[in-house]
């Protein structure tokens, strides 16, 4: 398949970028920042600066797929998420509807599917994953949502826990993400899902095909 992926310099984009272009994908990684493209290129993927705060419709033209791997970052004020975390997902969303791309994989967030719920801090933050998701969710397009709980920069061990709701808060590899969404890609059983994931005893795989 030929995936775009939104965030691709980011530390869950880059594990995403490599483990695509390993299973064979064609990969077409949006950057914002051309210097950031040698990197891009030795994981496998093509580059494309693109801003998601600006004009990214283009970069969706000819994929099959794309992956919002995207986010303004713990550091950014709510005005980024709006822009970025939201509008940038929606942006995308509309474009893979106006150029026939069908497939649609987000990375939402574990406290996306009650963002009431959450801290003060963290609520500009759920809300928009949350209406993105609800977005994606009312497309049309064959979408998945995985929501992972806290991202930690340890090895992914291969396993996880997932399901629609876990009922429970945790951690998971960046890696192990990464892994989830990949193989998520061309899984029919999790087209029209969204689920939460956390690390755990359950090989990826097999844990996808339970959902
Ligand atoms: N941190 C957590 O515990 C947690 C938990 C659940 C879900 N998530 C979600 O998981 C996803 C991946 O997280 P991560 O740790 O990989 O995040 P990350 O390292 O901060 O990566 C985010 C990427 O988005 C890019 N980006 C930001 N603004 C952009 C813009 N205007 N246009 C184009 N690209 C832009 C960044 O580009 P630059 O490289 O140029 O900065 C970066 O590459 C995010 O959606 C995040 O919200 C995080």
């Amino acid at each position: 398949m030929r995936v775009l992926v939104a965030g691709a310099n980011g530390q869950v984009g880059q594990h995403v970028v490599r483990l695509l272009a390993e299973k064979g994908h064609e990969v077409r990684a949006m950057i914002r920042d051309k210097d950031q493209a040698p990197t891009l290129r030795e994981l496998g993927g093509e580059p494309v600066v693109a801003d998601l705060e600006g004009e990214v419709a283009h970069t969706v033209e000819g994929c099959d797929a794309v992956i919002f791997s995207a986010g303004g970052g713990p550091g950014s004020g709510a005005e980024k998420k709006e822009t970025i975390d939201r509008q940038g997902a929606v942006k995308l969303v509309e474009a893979a509807r106006k150029h026939g791309t069908r497939r649609y994989v987000m990375v939402s967030a574990m406290g996306a599917a009650d963002p009431e719920a959450g801290s003060e801090a963290m609520q500009p933050y759920l809300h928009a994953k949350a209406q993105a998701d609800e977005t994606l969710q009312e497309s049309g397009l064959d979408y998945t949502i995985v929501r992972p709980g806290s991202l930690t920069d340890e090895a992914g061990t291969g396993t996880v826990e997932a399901a629609p709701s876990l009922g429970k808060r945790g951690e998971i590899p960046r890696e192990d993400v990464a892994r989830a969404i990949v193989a998520t890609l061309e899984k029919e059983n999790t087209f029209s899902k969204t689920f939460e994931v956390l690390s755990g005893d359950t090989p990826i795989e097999e844990a996808l095909d339970s959902l």
